[in-house]
Order: C-alpha cells, then structure tokens, then sequence
C-alpha cells in the first residue's frame, strides 16, 4: 500500500509538472484543442470534505475522489460489476474506470470507450503500449498517462476491460452549440470551465465546457457538456461528411449509417474537441500503423476548419 501511495503520489506530482510545461508551451493556433491542466479544485476545499453528486445517494470524501488509482462509482446500479482493471489499477496505476468513467462514458479529454468495438479498444491499448500510436503533443497530459498506464497494463486484463466497455451502451451529453462568441472560460482539468468576465469571440476553435465543472470534478459520468462551435459549422459539417472532402469517400461509408459504427468506430454524439484532436492525430501520423492508414488518406487533405465542421456536425448526431 505504501508502495502504491509513493507512485500515486509520483503520477501526480508528474502530472503537475506536465502541467506547468504545457501551459508554458501553449503557443500555437490549434492549441485550444489541448486544454492544460490548470488550477482544478478551489484552494479553500479540505480533502476530508464529503461531497456527493445528483441522484446518487452515496458520498465521498474529496480525497478519495482524487485518487486515480480507483474508479469513482456514483451509480454502481447502472452496469455490472466492474472488471477488475476498470475498478483499479494495477500496482498503483490509474483505473480505466477513474479517467473513463465506471461505464465508459468518457470525458472530453480522453475517449468515450462505451460502445466502442473491444477489439478496436483492445488495438488502441496496444498501439499506445508498444508507442505506434502517439500524442499529437508529446507532453499532453491525457495522453502521457494514457500511455503510462496502457505500458503498466496486461493484455488479459485490458481485453477484459475492453469486452466491458464495448457492451456498454453509448449516452451522448454533448450538445453543440453554434456561436458567434463564447462565455470567458479557462483551461482547467484539461476541458474549459465557465469564468466570469465578458463572452470572447469563437474564432476558429471548439469551445467545450462542463456543464458543472463542480460535477464534472467529481467525476459525476451524467454531467452534461456544451460545445461552443462557430456559426454555420454544423452545415458545413453536414456537406463536407456527404462529399467526403478531398478524399471524396463519404464518412458514412465506413462508419456507417447515421454514423454509428461499421469498418471505423461510431462517432455520433461523441466529444467534437476529441473528434478534431483524432483527425489531427492522423494526418500528422501521431496515429499510424495498417489500421489507421484509411483515416491518413482521409484526414491528411482536410484543413483544421474542415475538422472542426465535421466535428460538430458528428457530434451534434445522436448515437
Ligand atoms: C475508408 C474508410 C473510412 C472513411 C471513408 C472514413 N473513416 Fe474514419 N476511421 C476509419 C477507420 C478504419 C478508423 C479506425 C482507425 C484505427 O483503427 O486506427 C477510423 C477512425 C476515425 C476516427 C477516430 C475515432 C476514435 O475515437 O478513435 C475519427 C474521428 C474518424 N475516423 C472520422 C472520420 C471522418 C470525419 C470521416 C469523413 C470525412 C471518416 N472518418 C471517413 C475508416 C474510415
């Protein structure tokens, strides 16, 4: 146990050191897709303060809601028992189940794993572990522990893992929102949280925000989200999805009708920041191998603005 503290305590101060790096390292335009770590619980909140979340009966101490090495289970009526790698990590790893919810919801800065093929999820893992897959930024929080613990973990324990999500089923919370000019937000918890001070013009970017940031620190998996798009990129998205944009192959064709799997995962209703991020991920080859090379031909061609049209249309589907 006093093994597990010290590495937990490793990962954190790990990640808050990633933290500072990245916030410091925050320079180019498709930054707003990576939202640092920023300042995540107010300063005045003791650890051992019992807090709970809507429609759940249980409470938990802050403390225990920070440690990433176990899921936090507000609604343990709402699917089977978990795995054991989804309830825990092994020797003081992160749980699946901590960073993507206890059913696979996701949070916009990983992936919603729920519905997702387990083998696709079990191939992810493995091409984090053996490094073929990569972040955009190296030194993106998520994504380093992401391949942390996808090198600390054992295939039979992810292929479990995997199987669990994949019978999941999907709840999208997102809705898009098309805008010419958002509420002020800062980076926090790697998503964007609502702050006072007067709305900023959208530009060309994806604004996602917690409904409650309150929930979504407490990992509360119903927490509702808005993503903020600029006006007119649902239509667009709508167009460039049929004409398939350069590449001329229509997205439905391989992720199916009503966008909700075939030869590539379902994508409707999922996280439009981790849509674009993906895009961005194949055409800078930060995803590659046999398996992605569809996807290359099809993001390489596509601008960031493309991106991020695609994105909210998909995102704006229901799953
Ligand atoms: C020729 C088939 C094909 C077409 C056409 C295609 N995709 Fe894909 N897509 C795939 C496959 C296969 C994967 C999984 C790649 C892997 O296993 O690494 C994928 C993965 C993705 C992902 C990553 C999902 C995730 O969370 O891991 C996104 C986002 C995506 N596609 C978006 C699109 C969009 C948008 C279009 C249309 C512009 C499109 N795709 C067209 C085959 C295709």
């Amino acid at each position: 146990m006093a093994h597990r503290r010290r590495l937990v305590g490793l990962i954190t101060v790990w990640t808050l050191a990633l933290g500072a790096a990245w916030a410091a390292a925050l320079t180019s335009e498709r930054d707003w897709a990576f939202p640092g770590l920023g300042t995540i619980s107010p300063k005045t909140a003791p650890a051992n303060q019992v807090v709970g979340v809507p429609g759940s009966t249980t409470r938990k101490a802050r403390a225990r809601i920070a440690d990433g090495t176990a899921a936090v289970d507000w609604r343990p009526a709402e699917h089977p028992p978990l795995p054991p790698a989804v309830a825990r990590g092994a020797a003081g790893a992160y749980a699946c189940g901590y960073r993507h919810l206890p059913s696979g919801e996701g949070r916009p800065e990983n992936a919603s794993l729920a519905g997702l093929p387990a083998q696709y999820i079990s191939r992810q893992v493995a091409a984090f572990a053996s490094g073929e897959r990569v972040g955009m930024h190296p030194d993106w929080g998520p994504v380093s522990l992401m391949i942390q613990t996808a090198k600390s973990s054992n295939p039979k324990d992810v292929a479990a893992a995997a199987r669990y999500f994949s019978a999941r089923p999907f709840v999208a919370r997102v809705t898009v929102v098309e805008v010419v000019a958002t509420p002020a937000v800062t980076a926090r918890g790697y998503v964007y949280a609502r702050q006072a001070g007067p709305p900023v013009p959208i530009g060309r970017k994806i604004v996602e925000t917690p409904v409650s940031f309150e929930r979504f620190e407490r990992r509360d998996p119903h927490v509702g989200y808005i993503a903020y798009v600029p006006a007119g990129a649902v239509a667009r998205g709508a167009a460039l999805v049929a004409s398939g944009g350069a590449e001329g192959q229509p997205c439905a064709m391989c992720h199916g009708g009503a966008y909700r799997g075939g030869l590539g995962p379902p994508l409707a209703g999922r996280s439009p920041t981790g849509m674009v991020r993906q895009l961005m991920a194949f055409k800078s080859s930060a995803r590659r191998g046999a398996d992605a090379s569809a996807m290359a031909a099809v993001a390489t061609p596509l601008s960031e603005g493309q991106m991020i049209d695609l994105a909210a249309y998909l995102a704006s589907r229901r799953p």
